[in-house]
């Protein structure tokens, strides 16, 4: 069992001498450094736990090597041993991060208890890091799953702004994961213990939007028989999250502009300015650039919402995620269902992979958790999830195609275009079979193709025509 490497530190050989006879027969892994300037060396490539180091020494002094090593190694533990009468710099030592020290003379007992305390804390404190760096790049983040670059990089940004202020755009397809986001970057904020006030912005008529974000008084309008606290109150001292906030009626984005920047807005029929303190975060699936150069977005809106911007490619575009993804869901549904978790055959996490979801995280999700309560055997195959035409063959959305790119098994690019033709083949025919409601002599009219081409392309393809499907 190891007990930790060691580095002792000393200008004086005898002691190095008898430093490292002792900590050996303790069961330590120990070098020696007869100078500062040596110590440096060795702790660039050593991996050390602990370096005992002498305080006074010619050239590169202990303080030095103490604060250098831990440059290096931030979880480096050092014990500094002084003389006889300088507890002053042996204070300074431990404010500048030294576990303990030693004070000259001391005696074998003393450096036994003292080693064991310090490699016992700083060997804790490795594995800890250790921990928590694994569970973030086996696990991604939160209860956000993902380990390919791309949301590395968002969990990167997440983890720079949670802790402040500034106002978070979040982008994305619907379904990849805009909310998930948003949470983390609450509940990873000084805000955590207040409320994260959440308002769909869609759908809404102005009106209601506005009530909705600034509350009303009394009487404002029909209906407004009490006063009524809007989410920007609610969400005082804490976070409030719009949602699909490219959704926002025109007059409101004035409005919403203005309790940003002025931190105080009015209720709707009120005249009070209310002061609030409110982190806000925004999401949207839209192209707002577009919704801008339309004038349906307010440009100062918008860029005082993107200040950060944070954008959750799709699904799609980061395929390495799903295996990872897909053990989550499958594991955490069992839980919730209350079955027993059903593994992916290699086929069906192949065509799991390879699979267009349109839908994104939340497709897959639904997707999994259906095959798990009603695949029949003990575990999911493909034809659980995507039924007994392949769909990814043909009958699919018409993108199906440009989703071969199976990291698993990379193909070459001309196995990879013939896919794609032969996937939209497939679609084109069959859509068109299907507005003729099976008629191939019309089908193969309306898209410029003789009859027998058309029936020649069917058989090899393999498509069937409607009746049969
Ligand atoms: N990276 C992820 N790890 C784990 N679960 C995820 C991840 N991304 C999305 N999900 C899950 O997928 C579903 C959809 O996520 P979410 O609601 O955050 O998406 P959204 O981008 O807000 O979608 P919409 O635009 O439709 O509102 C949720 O059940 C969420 O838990
Ligand atoms: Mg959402």
């Amino acid at each position: 069992m190891m007990k930790g490497r060691v580095l002792v530190v000393d200008d004086e050989k005898a002691m190095v001498l008898a430093l490292k006879g002792l900590l050996s027969k303790e069961g330590y892994q120990v070098e020696t450094a007869g100078s500062g300037e040596e110590a440096l060396r060795r702790l660039e490539t050593g991996n050390f736990h602990l370096v005992i180091t002498d305080l006074s020494m010619d050239g590169i002094g202990g303080m030095q090597v103490l604060e250098r090593g831990r440059a290096i190694d931030p979880d480096l533990a050092v014990i500094m041993i002084t003389a006889y009468g300088s507890e002053k710099i042996a204070v300074q030592a431990m404010k500048l991060g030294a576990s303990d020290y030693l004070p000259k003379p001391f005696d074998n007992d003393e450096l036994r208890v003292v080693v064991q305390r310090v490699m016992e804390t700083a060997l804790l404190r490795r594995d800890h890091r250790r921990l928590l760096a694994q569970v973030q790049s086996d696990f991604g983040f939160d209860q956000i799953i993902g380990r390919s670059p791309a949301m590395h990089r968002i969990f990167e940004t997440i983890d720079k702004v949670a802790d402040t202020d500034v106002t978070v755009l979040i982008r994305g397809e619907s379904g990849t994961g805009k909310e998930l986001v948003a949470n983390a970057l609450h509940y990873r904020s000084p805000r955590r213990t207040k409320a994260m006030i959440k308002m769909n912005c869609a759908a809404l008529s102005r009106e209601l939007v506005e009530s909705e974000l600034f509350g009303h008084e009394r009487g404002a309008f029909t209906g407004a028989i009490t006063r009524r606290e809007g989410k920007f109150e609610a969400a005082d001292g804490g976070t409030l999250f719009l949602d699909e906030v490219g959704d926002m009626p025109l007059e409101t984005q004035a409005k919403l502009l203005r309790a940003i920047q002025e931190k105080e807005f009015e209720r709707v029929g009120g005249n009070e300015a209310i002061k609030v303190d409110v982190r806000l975060i925004a999401a949207t699936n839209q192209d707002l650039e577009a919704a801008v150069r339309a004038g349906r977005f307010r440009e100062d809106l918008y860029y005082r919402l993107r200040v950060v911007e944070l954008v959750i490619p799709p699904l799609q575009e980061r395929r390495e995620d799903i295996p990872l993804l897909a053990e989550h869901f499958l594991k955490e549904a069992a839980k919730r269902f209350g079955r027993e978790v059903k593994p992916l055959t290699g086929d069906a996490m192949r065509a799991c992979v390879g699979h267009h979801w349109k839908g994104n995280v939340r497709e897959l999700r639904s997707a999994l958790e259906q095959a798990l309560l009603l695949a029949p055997g003990a575990e999911i195959a493909a034809t659980d999830l995507f039924g007994e035409t392949n769909d990814q063959a043909g009958l699919g959305p018409p993108h199906a195609g440009l989703s071969i790119q199976d990291p698993v098994t990379p193909l070459s690019f001309r196995e990879a275009k013939d896919r794609i033709v032969e996937t939209f083949e497939r679609d084109f025919l069959v859509q068109a079979l299907r507005r003729h409601g099976g008629n191939i002599t019309k089908a193969a009219e309306e898209i410029g193709m003789y009859r027998q081409n058309f029936q020649q392309k069917m058989r090899e393809l393999g498509i069937r025509n409607i009746e049969e499907q």
